[in-house]
């Protein structure tokens, strides 16, 4: 069935301009559903696209050209890059209909580097890379030991005490540096941060990330994430099985980081199981979404081990560089910063050491963090196969078509956010409408799945700092975002951490 929601307001519409206000080239008749073929874009050449998209550097600026497609198109357009072919589309509107029909079994673009390897591997695949009934059956059991709102009373916890470590070594760090501050580029500190947090969730464990000596094991692992980002960007338009007959470098760096990756979870996997089974009495304490798992006996033991691999890699780059450009922009806006860590501090003194229920009481500092995703998303796009025929901006799209949305051009559009340049976390609080603009996490039942994990994480970590630390950038100069299948900074941020109370 054609979904017509947008169709009335099209067939008002006599002359339609584009996204920039000029009229479009191509438009014969308004007041009837146009045809897939007359979508706007390039998409009848993939090969010469492939060739412009290398000259303009289309790897490290995806989300650049995304925008810049978006300008000259309007707010759909039709592209085709090398072997994969989608519609983009920017608006809330939009994104309703598309999720609507994602069908039962939601499936995204499929990251060839990253099956590839499975394959050739011969690993299983997790909810990540799954699709269809097998997907959904164990996304279902997933749901409820990772996402679900019960889960955060038992993840507050162990994600606090990482929060309250943390601030102990940026302590020790400011004393080493006999000037009662620090200036450093944090990401590495994050990225210990952050596999320190998820593995504290995922194993009940805690992994000794943030003592002065670490477990090489473990920033080998970090290194391994790292690189497997970076090479899976170039396979996304060139056939990995190619890379792998002509045994090409970056096929092979790909392999070695998955290869750094399960090795790391495997160790860790192994070392709860064995805990388990020497001593599987419950001590009451919340054991950790592993061990749960295994306790629960839903999932086969491979295919929990493939989704816990996936969890401990997808939890690493997401939190930490999310939490990074928080950081910056906070650095860069000191009233705002101040006025977030007066809400924290009122929040802590209502909630009367009761976490949880701080957690409720904190809406600008929540609001930040989706600002920080608004300006500097994850994910560049969020994408659909679509089950059913649907009309997106009066153009019939197919059932099967590859439907992009594009979260960094749409949180960068004054149209949809005023003064998109602008960081400003009052503009997530209740009053205002939010319909289909919150979408950093995904959408649907194929959601992220860490995001219960992610939030609790993030925002722990910057209650905590703010209660100890002033943030300040010392040059305001803007960093630009790069593209490694999630978005990067251009170049290291360096902040300044003074202790707030500069007694202690
Ligand atoms: C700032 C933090 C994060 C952001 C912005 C983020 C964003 C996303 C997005 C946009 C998707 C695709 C959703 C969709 O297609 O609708 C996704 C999927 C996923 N994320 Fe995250 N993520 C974050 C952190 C995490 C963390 C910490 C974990 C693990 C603990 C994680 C695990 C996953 C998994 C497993 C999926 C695939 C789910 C499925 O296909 O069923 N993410 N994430």
């Amino acid at each position: 069935m054609i979904l017509r929601a947008r169709l009335a307001q099209s067939l008002s519409r006599q002359v339609r301009t584009t996204h920039t206000g000029r009229v479009p080239a191509v438009r014969k008749d308004s007041s009837a559903v146009q045809p897939f073929s007359e979508i706007p874009g390039q998409w009848k050449n993939s090969v010469a696209n492939l060739y412009t998209f290398w000259k303009m550097d289309g790897l490290r600026n995806i989300h650049r050209i995304m925008v810049h497609n978006f300008n000259m198109h309007g707010p759909i357009y039709r592209e085709k890059v090398g072997y994969y072919e989608s519609v983009n589309i920017i608006k809330p509107e939009d994104a309703a209909v598309l999720f609507k029909a994602e069908g039962h079994y939601p499936k995204r673009l499929r990251v060839e580097a990253w099956t590839s390897y499975r394959d050739y591997r011969n690993r299983k695949y997790g909810v990540l890379l799954k699709d269809g009934e097998d997907w959904k059956s164990n996304r279902i059991i997933l749901n409820k030991e990772v996402i679900s709102p019960k889960m955060q009373g038992n993840f507050v916890p162990l994600l606090d005490e990482v929060g309250q470590d943390f601030v102990a070594r940026v302590y020790k760090k400011i004393e080493r540096s006999g000037q009662n501050e620090w200036t450093t580029d944090l990401s590495h500190e994050l990225f210990k941060y952050a596999l320190e947090s998820v593995s504290h969730v995922l194993y009940g464990e805690r992994l000794g990330l943030l003592l002065d000596y670490i477990d090489p094991d473990a920033q080998h692992f970090i290194d391994c994430i790292t690189l497997m980002f970076k090479t899976t960007s170039p396979m996304l338009y060139l056939p990995p099985a190619l890379l792998r007959h002509t045994g090409a470098r970056i096929w092979k760096d790909h392999v070695e980081a998955w290869d750094g990756i399960f090795n790391q979870a495997d160790r860790c996997i192994q070392s709860i199981y064995r805990q388990l089974r020497k001593n599987p009495e419950a001590s009451g304490k919340y054991p950790g979404v592993l061990a749960s798992l295994l306790m629960l006996d839903k999932l086969s033991i491979e295919d929990i081990k493939a989704s816990i691999t996936e969890l401990m890699a997808g939890g690493v780059d997401t939190t930490s560089i999310t939490l990074l450009w928080t950081l910056y922009e906070l650095a860069r806006h000191p009233d705002l910063q101040e006025e977030i860590r007066a809400e924290i501090s009122a929040a802590r003194i209502a909630s009367k050491g009761d976490v949880v229920q701080m957690l409720k009481m904190v809406p600008l500092l929540k609001g930040a963090l989706k600002e920080t995703l608004r300006l500097h998303p994850v994910a560049v796009s969020l994408q659909r196969y679509i089950t059913e025929d649907i009309v997106l901006q009066n153009y019939h799209i197919p059932a099967g078509t590859l439907v992009q949305l594009g979260l960094y051009a749409m949180g960068r559009d004054h149209r949809i956010f005023p003064h998109p340049e602008q960081y400003r976390p009052s503009r997530w609080l209740r009053s205002q409408s939010h319909y289909f603009r919150s979408l950093s996490f995904g959408f649907g039942p194929r959601q992220c799945l860490g995001r219960r994990i992610a939030e609790t994480e993030m925002q722990l970590f910057l209650i905590h700092m703010l209660e100890n630390f002033r943030f300040e950038k010392q040059r305001q100069v803007e960093v630009r975002s790069t593209f490694e299948l999630i978005l990067l900074p251009e170049k290291p941020i360096m902040l300044t951490i003074k202790p707030l109370n500069a007694s202690r």
